[in-house]
């Protein structure tokens, strides 16, 4: 059985994705600090699939831990989610940002490089492409410069990681996630965003819930159908499965170079006002909103086109927009 290092597996994505590669036959250990993320996540994992995974609570920031873990850890791949994520914080607070995405990133290369560990998948973002010139974007979209030090994380560790790859020969898959949103069918995992949501579903399901009293809409007046900005939302576990199959290319050695990234969206584009009525239509609830100015940074439109993805990978979406809204709403009736 092979052992996958999961880092940030306690998260959003990261608990989903331990679910699918346990329920793909992979043994699972996890490294969490816990800064975003809730230790009983752990038992809800292991109410999923009734298997246990090794947990290890500890910051990778300490490169002593981390090296540590893997004087007592062999793995046969990891996947490399512990990160921060806020685009607004990372503002405010860059060098948290630069600590907590890079040298943690670097510690961890530095381990695989010293011990001949390989197979590296990283969590990237279509934040990398800017505002892209065409749409869908495809993996050839030149990346544009980072609007935020979150942005610059990401584009500076698939750049750590493309030189480490071509000087040690390792392999690695950067994902570029579009917009991950839902909940586990189960409904025992979800997000779990801490104080006033950012993103979007996590808001408009807690005013659902009557946590916020109003949903802002951020501007009407883009250049697009209905003057809303437009993203790839994709439900969770369809991202989750996307990095089992990125680590199955790299175990089986399918890869074609050493460092490979592949958008993982729908394909398919919403606005803000469509996933507002795709949820009230879902949900039978009905949303207060009202539209406000643009948010500082955004950009108009973002949608995948996962033609790379679908064939290198031979991964593709499973579940609609409709489906991964209701799966959040469940999540947020539970909590
Ligand atoms: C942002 C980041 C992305 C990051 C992701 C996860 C940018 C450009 N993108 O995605 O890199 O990976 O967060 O944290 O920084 N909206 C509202 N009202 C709200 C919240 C959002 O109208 O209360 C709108 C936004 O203007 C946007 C859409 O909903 O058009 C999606 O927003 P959000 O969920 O925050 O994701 P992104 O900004 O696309």
């Amino acid at each position: 059985m092979k052992k996958i290092l999961v880092t940030g597996g306690l998260g959003f994505i990261g608990s989903h994705t331990v679910v699918e590669l346990q329920n793909a036959g992979f043994e699972v250990v996890i490294i969490d600090n816990l800064s975003n993320s809730k230790i009983e996540v752990l038992n809800q994992i292991t109410s999923i699939t009734g298997i246990q995974p090794d947990f290890y609570q500890l910051d990778l920031r300490i490169k002593n831990d981390v090296k540590n873990f893997f004087n007592n850890n062999t793995v046969d791949g990891i996947i490399h989610f512990a990160a921060s994520k806020a685009v607004g914080e990372s503002v405010e607070k860059p060098l948290l940002y630069y600590e907590n995405n890079i040298t943690t990133l670097v510690y961890l290369l530095q381990e695989m490089k010293e011990r001949k560990l390989d197979n590296f998948i990283f969590s990237s973002s279509c934040t990398v492409y800017g505002q892209a010139d065409e749409l869908p974007i495809t993996e050839n979209a030149p990346t544009k410069p980072a609007e935020s030090p979150y942005g610059n994380t990401k584009q500076i560790g698939e750049e750590i990681i493309k030189d480490s790859c071509n000087a040690y020969e390792l392999n690695a898959i950067a994902l570029r996630y579009f917009n991950p949103i839902g909940a586990h069918d189960s409904v025992k995992i979800g997000e779990l965003p801490i104080g006033v949501p950012q993103n979007l579903i996590p808001f408009v399901t807690q005013t659902a819930a009557g946590i916020r009293e109003q949903l802002s809409v951020f501007g009407d007046d883009y250049p697009t159908p209905d003057g809303t900005a437009v993203r790839d939302y994709i439900h969770v576990v369809d991202l989750a499965k996307a990095h089992i199959a990125a680590l199955q290319r790299l175990i089986n050695k399918n890869n074609k170079q050493h460092f490979e990234f592949f958008n993982v969206g729908t394909g398919k584009g919403s606005s803000v006002l469509e996933v507002i009525k795709a949820f009230e239509t879902v949900t039978g609830k009905k949303l207060n909103y009202k539209i406000v100015d643009r948010r500082a940074g955004d950009i108009t439109a973002a949608y995948a086109d996962t033609t790379l993805a679908n064939k290198e990978l031979h991964w593709k979406t499973e579940k609609t927009l409709e489906e991964a809204l209701l799966s959040a709403w469940k999540w947020q009736e539970k909590q």
